[in-house]
């Protein structure tokens, strides 16, 4: 019987302080030379991180594919939620963040691998269909075009019934291109999200999660075209 993540205690992030202190810093500077793209001076708070899995059914040898890890704060909480025979694909865009996850989850493979390609680099690394994806990428200053990629991207690689978890930062929500990715989402994975706000993070943020049903609607011809 699957387990949920509820009745799993998750124990406080392994990361000793000096650590985390270093991770800070890095993002910072990662954010000062690329804002948009990092879209956040700090990583997401534990409680964060752990709000991101909640409510998902643990299973015997689910595989879970995380976008954007940073610094690993997701990465983690995967590492450590995930049943002894389940794994983790890790795709993150800098190489000097992956740098830093890489070797450090035994279960956990990290790849400097931009979120647009997850299904070539899945098929490429020997992996199947992902009975759940986790992503920490700034949607809300993402250009629109790579939203669009990403999320076909997901679309594709997703088993159906499995979900797709992101947040957005509460004063960010009313941003265009925050409208603009939660609608696009809905188009493309063909469900509504739910809504979870999380108040133990810098800044507030809401989880938000979509589940693929298990026949996905068609998207126009034209709309995948584009995509590619
Ligand atoms: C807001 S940070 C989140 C980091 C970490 N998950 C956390 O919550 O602390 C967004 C991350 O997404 C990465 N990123 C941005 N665009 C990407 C892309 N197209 N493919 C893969 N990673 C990307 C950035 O380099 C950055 O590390």
């Amino acid at each position: 019987m699957p387990l949920r993540s509820s009745q799993i205690p998750l124990r406080r992030q392994p990361d000793a302080p000096a650590r985390q202190s270093f991770d800070h810093l890095l993002f910072l500077r990662q954010f000062v030379r690329h804002p948009l793209r990092v879209g956040a001076i700090l990583p997401s708070s534990a409680r964060l991180a752990k709000c991101m899995l909640e409510g998902i059914d643990r299973r015997a040898g689910m595989r879970v594919a995380e976008l954007g890890a940073g610094t690993g704060r997701f990465t983690a909480a995967i590492a450590e939620w995930l049943p002894e025979d389940g794994a983790g694909l890790a795709l993150e865009i800098d190489p000097v963040f992956v740098d830093r996850l890489v070797g450090r989850w035994p279960r956990i493979e990290c790849v400097c691998e931009r979120a647009e390609h997850l299904a070539e680099v899945a098929k490429t690394h020997g992996w199947g269909p992902f009975d759940h994806i986790v992503s920490g990428l700034p949607f809300a200053s993402l250009p629109f075009e790579t939203t669009r990629l990403i999320l076909y991207a997901v679309r594709r690689s997703l088993q159906s019934g499995g979900t797709f978890t992101t947040f957005q930062y509460v004063h960010g929500w009313h941003f265009p291109l925050a409208g603009r990715f939660r609608r696009e989402a809905v188009r493309q994975l063909g469900s509504e999200p739910t809504s979870k706000l999380v108040l133990g993070n810098v800044p507030s943020a809401v989880v938000l999660r979509w589940r693929k049903p298990t026949a996905t609607p068609a998207i126009s011809g034209d709309a995948v075209e584009r995509l590619h």
